[in-house]
């Protein structure tokens, strides 16, 4: 089964898709740190570094699938969630590709705030073209953590298909959801290591010390943070701006923090919680790094759906 990916980013759904059995035959992200994590790790891979707007896709035409998640900025209840933000309408541009390719199977992955009434007109326009192009679609809000993902983080899936019945991945761990201890616990003691992205954070003592003291699962509201429970799955890992002690917005990466230790987690530990390999090297300054793990799709989630859309694909089309 070979793909498209577009918006392929860190490489979190490719990943999921190669594992999955898929091969994709073209990966396209406008970010250069990202379309240099790809090439390092997958040297194999025909990544295209430029914006959507100019990628010609007539020579993929009858590829099985075209699948990537549009940027989400624009929808995201994290963000400020600008309506008028020209990153939410790049879903077009999706479609177009689509036209172009003509696959049997599409994927949609985007925040689930897209399901907002305020964004309702993106999403319409989405099943509308997907309907005009012949396509039967389902769509649903899954959570990773239904999914083998040590991590609570609920994203908008849609799944369309010609000439099958389409219908989401059933949840494969939804009476028992990975922890955070069983995906990072054995990093805990692991010195600084830039080229396996596990640098811990260096924080002011102040900032140390109020951590030191949060119970598991605790919210430190001056952050806008919380420590991590070992014993459940980790909070939604997000791609970049947290906050001061003054509730000032902050660039940058900012994730949770760790469940043991009085930092924040290092890039690896974020990598884990998103079901990364410990292989795949994420490249670019450690802001950059952190910013493609927080935008990706769990590559457990990820696989899951692969996994699904080779079952659609091989079963007999309805009457
Ligand atoms: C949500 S991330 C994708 C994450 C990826 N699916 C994964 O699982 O790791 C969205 C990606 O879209 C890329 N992007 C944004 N605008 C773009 C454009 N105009 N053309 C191409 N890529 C774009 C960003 O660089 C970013 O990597």
């Amino acid at each position: 089964m070979r793909y498209v990916s577009l918006f392929s980013g860190g490489g979190g759904l490719d990943l999921g898709f190669e594992r999955a059995g898929w091969e994709p035959v073209v990966c396209v992200d406008n970010d250069p740190v990202s379309c240099e994590t790809l090439s390092h790790n997958r040297p194999d891979w025909n990544v295209v570094c430029d914006d959507i707007r100019n990628f010609d896709a007539t020579p993929y035409r009858g590829v099985d699938a075209v699948v990537g998640g549009p940027p989400c900025q624009g929808f995201s209840t994290a963000g400020k969630g600008d309506p008028n933000d020209p990153r939410n309408f790049l879903w077009r541009e999706y479609m177009r590709v689509v036209s172009e390719v003509q696959p049997r199977a599409v994927v949609i992955e985007n925040v689930s705030a897209l399901t907002h009434r305020r964004n309702g007109d993106h999403l319409s326009g989405i099943m509308d073209a997907l309907e005009d192009q012949g396509y039967t679609f389902a769509y649903g809000v899954l959570n990773a953590a239904n999914y083998g993902v040590p991590q609570g983080r609920r994203r908008l899936i849609v799944i369309g298909v010609r000439d099958a019945e389409a219908s989401l991945p059933l949840p494969t761990t939804a009476d028992r959801q990975p922890t955070v201890g069983e995906a990072i616990l054995d990093l805990a003691d692991l010195p600084d290591d830039p080229g396996f992205n596990h640098v811990a954070n260096r924080h002011a003592p102040h900032v140390a010390a109020r951590w030191s003291m949060l119970a598991p699962g605790e919210d430190d509201p001056n952050y806008r943070r919380s420590r991590l429970d070992v014993s459940k799955p980790s909070m939604t890992i997000r791609a970049g701006g947290g906050y001061g002690p003054s509730g000032n917005h902050l660039a940058g990466f900012h994730p949770p923090i760790h469940p043991t230790l009085p930092r924040q987690l290092t890039v690896r530990e974020a990598a884990r919680i998103q079901t990364f390999p410990d292989e795949w090297i994420l490249r670019g300054p450690k802001t950059i790094q952190g910013r493609q793990i927080g935008n990706a799709v769990p590559v457990n989630l990820a696989a899951a759906i692969g996994a699904h859309l080779v079952s659609l694909l091989e079963r007999p089309s309805p009457a």
